[in-house]
């Protein structure tokens, strides 16, 4: 039986410029952004610039507009942790923090207790914990995506209570699906429901019925042709954009086509 899904009423829109743009560039990209973007009811917008240029453009900022967003954090709160920094350091500069994306996972090594702890470190400084999970091309070949997703879910949320979901947002963002990826693959919605009917449901079966407010967004490969079918994807409560994040017109046209859609 397909999950039930509550009309949870935010579409995010979220632009993940991973170590993209200079200081300068992305000044002038935000500046853009926000001349041609008007608060839309029922939409958030957030972008994800790198750390350094997250004090920058938080002056420059319209936050009706569009929200800032961390692309990662230290799990702890100050300290002698040389080239780190701590999501109580954030405050005040975003809303959200993206956690746990696949290339802290792969490229730089990131376990799942740092993961865990990431959440959590958010949570208790209240920031927004944007938590991606996501198997790999071979984990899904072998047919173990269901338990990757179960198990990434399970670990990065573990000391996260109830009262605590208000906090949380969950990207599917298949391995396999993202642009940068060597051998990328475009998902189809089909591929993209099961996973998220999955997400859904075992939220449920961990939180109960407040489990249903969690937003999940997708992301892998988004652009303005392919946003709208994965929008009108039932539990999918918006996307997760690398690569057409960078490009104004493409990042606007995909805000647009989500107003309509939702
Ligand atoms: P692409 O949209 O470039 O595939 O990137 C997805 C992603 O990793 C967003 O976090």
């Amino acid at each position: 039986m397909q999950p039930c899904y509550n009309k949870i009423m935010k579409t995010y829109i979220v632009g993940n410029w991973k170590m993209n743009f200079t200081i300068g560039e992305s000044s002038i990209y935000l500046h853009k952004l926000l001349k041609r973007i008007s608060p839309i009811k029922g939409i958030q917008i957030a972008v994800a610039p790198s750390l350094i240029a997250l004090q920058p453009l938080s002056l420059q900022l319209d936050r009706k507009k569009i929200k800032l967003c961390a692309q990662n954090c230290c799990a702890k709160d100050f300290g002698a942790y040389t080239g780190e920094t701590a999501v109580a350091q954030l405050r005040g500069l975003v809303d959200y923090c993206i956690v746990g994306h696949s290339e802290r996972r792969y490229v730089f090594n990131e376990t799942d207790k740092d993961i865990r702890d990431k959440v959590s470190a958010c949570v208790r400084n209240n920031i927004t914990a944007i938590l991606c999970i996501g198997e790999t091309e071979s984990e899904r070949t072998f047919g173990e995506t269901a338990d990757v997703l179960r198990d990434q879910l399970t670990s990065g949320l573990s000391d996260i209570a109830k009262e605590d979901l208000g906090k949380i947002i969950i990207a599917y963002e298949p391995v396999w699906a993202i642009s940068s990826v060597k051998g990328a693959r475009v998902a189809v919605p089909d591929d993209i429901s099961a996973s998220i009917d999955l997400i859904r449901k075992h939220l449920k079966d961990t939180f109960g019925k407040d489990a249903e407010n969690v937003p999940v967004l997708y992301g892998g490969s988004v652009n303005p042709s392919n946003c709208g079918a994965y929008l009108t994807i039932p539990g999918v409560n918006g996307l997760l954009i690398g690569g057409s994040s960078l490009i104004a017109d493409q990042f606007i046209d995909i805000i647009d086509i989500a107003k309509r859609v939702k």
